[in-house]
């Protein structure tokens, strides 16, 4: 089965706000107290964030303590609440509670305020800070760990859902040379095309997008597909003439086995990646957001699928 990266936490499981189902920690600080973290969802059990920031709070030696925080779809704001009240610092956020927190949120930085979305709240004395690492997870992936340089590429964006919304503003910022966004309903790439114009132009990139009949001659340097259709094995509609030996076709689901879009996009020569390393680049993040350091990801990846291609992993 897949996942999704940018939810960045899956299945079921119970923790009610000031419980823990497993931790994380790092060092404690002088007074033997470790700073609380969580990542809250529904469901939420099978997320890798705790395994993740344990890595992290190893590498930094930063004293905090991560947990998994199962919330009832209803009371998403109590939960919060609670979790703040007995001491917690930050929380990341996964399915489905991201507008929830966007909603929430006192203060909002300029990517999570265009993705509409927030997948990482701070906790301090000037209230609730909303951010989004998604979009930044999937770039830092791309560039830093898949070498691939979005300056000046051609990227196709598969997808005009939430997933697809969270990582438009970090990819434009890189300043590619063509952005075109395509989706099942035309509609709703067009209206991403609208929403992010005007820092398209500023980026000096080219953005379109509509329906599969959007999609320019010749390879693209990138496709992702920010689609849910691998979640059945499903493909979306696109053109096979994009695909070629130089494109990178990333999928930001990932599984124990490749995706059904990395498998056709390998049989077109294409290289493929999942959405593992966007996982762990976007906790990297949320990390920094919280503590101040930025914990080096690409080990913890190389763990992560170690861990995940273990024939116990569930
Ligand atoms: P998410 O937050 O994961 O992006 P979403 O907002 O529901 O979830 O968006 C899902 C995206 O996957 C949409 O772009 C959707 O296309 P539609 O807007 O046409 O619904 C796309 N999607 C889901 N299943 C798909 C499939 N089988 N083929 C193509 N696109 C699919």
């Amino acid at each position: 089965m897949s996942q999704t990266a940018n939810a960045a936490n899956f299945g079921g499981g119970a923790a009610a706000a000031a419980q823990a189902s497993s931790s994380a920690s790092g060092q404690l600080t002088a007074t033997g107290v470790r700073d609380r973290y969580a990542v809250i969802g529904n469901p939420v059990s099978h997320s890798k964030s705790p395994f993740i920031h344990a890595r992290f709070a190893e590498q930094t030696g930063e004293p905090i303590e991560y947990t998994h925080l199962l919330a009832p779809i209803d009371a998403f704001v109590p939960h919060v609440r609670a979790f703040m009240e007995a001491g917690g610092r930050g929380l990341n956020v996964t399915v489905p509670f991201k507008l929830d927190a966007h909603a929430l949120s006192t203060t909002l930085s300029p990517r999570a305020a265009a993705a509409g979305a927030v997948n990482t709240l701070r906790f301090d004395a000037a209230g609730i800070h909303g951010d989004n690492t998604d979009g930044f997870g999937l770039v830092r992936d791309i560039e830093v760990n898949l070498a691939t340089p979005l300056k000046g590429a051609r990227i196709l964006l598969l997808g005009a859902g939430g997933a697809a919304r969270g990582v438009v503003l970090p990819m434009l910022e890189r300043a590619p040379h063509t952005l075109t966004i395509v989706n099942r309903t035309a509609g709703k790439a067009s209206a991403l095309v609208d929403q992010f114009s005007a820092a398209a132009q500023a980026a000096g990139c080219r953005l379109s997008g509509g329906s599969a009949t959007a999609i320019e001659p010749g390879a693209y340097d990138v496709i992702i597909n920010a689609t849910a259709g691998s979640l059945d094995a499903a493909l979306p509609e696109f053109d096979d003439g994009a695909f070629g030996s130089g494109t990178l076709a990333y999928d930001m689901m990932y599984g124990a086995q490749p995706t059904v879009f990395m498998q056709h996009a390998q049989t077109l020569g294409a290289r493929a990646a999942d959405g593992m390393g966007m996982l762990v680049e976007q906790a990297a993040e949320s990390f920094y957001i919280w503590r101040g350091v930025r914990p080096d990801g690409a080990p913890v990846l190389a763990q992560l699928r170690q861990m995940l291609s273990a024939p116990s992993a569930a």
